[in-house]
């Protein structure tokens, strides 16, 4: 089958949903991911046929369902690192790759052997990003699903960096006080479920279809719930000088500042990110 009428087969059925450049770039990520073959190859040889074009009409009919692209291909990238995903696992986000360039800018000066905590680490694509940058880190990464500790396991040696994983409730402190008692970090950094119920009606289908609720969702009535709990953990578990890093709700941004400064941090620093939306903040110890 030629490439050229699949492609043009994707553009029938897809337009009506998603902006046509669009459906070029999922056509253009799924020929290379399963043929190997550029844009620039079929470009050049226009003609190209494959035998067997199952997966590629597979992928269009998960498209047409609204899946997103990463899960059908199973992998994406994030701060120029590879990772694999699944539906256990949220998709990383550009505005995390912000977080993560924040935590190494404010680091940089540090040559030390950092010991650094990622709580609620989904695909662990900030615990691997942050391992592969700082080499003589010791990274631990934890989550309340097996399913993504799976996933972020597989990232940490698809990108050949060392993470101890737990697998832990951070909403539970009878049981992380005694896996972490004696355990302190130089940094915690967590990017929680903060997406409240009342503002599902602004997220697509294909996010609310198909990502991982308990990665996203939380009360309305107590949207800074996963906060509170990691905000508490890190009083108990940063030593001195410690640092904690926080992705937050865009619109949660002076209610998260208040919260640090209630648990006694200082040089409490609420960021934006490049859309200019309150996203992270820091504070010490
Ligand atoms: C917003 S996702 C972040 C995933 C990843 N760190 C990222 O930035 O893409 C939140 C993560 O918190 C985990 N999580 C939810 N409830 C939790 C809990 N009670 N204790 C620990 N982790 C939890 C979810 O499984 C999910 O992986």
């Amino acid at each position: 089958m030629r490439l050229k009428t699949v492609q043009h087969t994707f553009h029938e059925k897809l337009d009506a949903i998603y902006p046509y450049e669009e459906v070029d770039s999922f056509f253009y990520l799924l020929i290379d991911h399963y043929y190997n073959v550029s844009r620039l190859d079929l470009v050049m040889k226009p003609s190209y046929r494959v035998d067997d074009a199952k997966s590629l009409l597979e992928a269009l009919w998960l498209l047409k369902q609204q899946q997103p692209i990463q899960y059908i291909l199973g992998e994406t990238e994030f701060y120029g690192l590879p990772f694999k995903v699944n539906s256990h696992t949220l998709i990383p986000r550009p505005e995390t790759e912000e977080l993560v360039q924040w935590i190494l800018d404010e680091l940089k000066i540090n040559n030390g052997t950092l010991k650094i905590l990622d709580i609620g680490t989904g695909s662990g694509c900030i615990a691997v990003s942050l391992a592969k940058h700082l080499p003589k880190a010791k990274v631990c990464a934890l989550d309340v699903s097996k399913e993504a500790l799976r996933m972020a396991q597989t990232n940490a040696e698809l990108n050949d960096v060392d993470i101890t994983f737990f697998n832990e409730d951070i909403l539970s402190p009878k049981t992380w006080s005694v896996a972490f008692k004696s355990l302190k970090f130089d940094v915690i950094v967590s990017n929680p479920p903060y997406v409240r119920e009342q503002e599902k009606q602004l997220m697509k289908p294909n996010v609310l279809d198909n990502e991982p609720h308990l990665a996203l969702f939380v009360k309305d009535d107590n949207p800074l719930l996963f906060y509170e709990a990691i905000s508490q953990f890190a009083v108990n578990n940063l030593s001195r000088n410690g640092l904690l890093f926080f992705e937050i709700n865009e619109y949660l941004g002076h209610p998260m500042k208040a919260l640090l400064s209630k648990h006694q941090f200082s040089n409490i620093e609420l960021k934006q990110d490049v859309f200019k939306k309150d996203r992270m903040v820091k504070g010490g110890l």
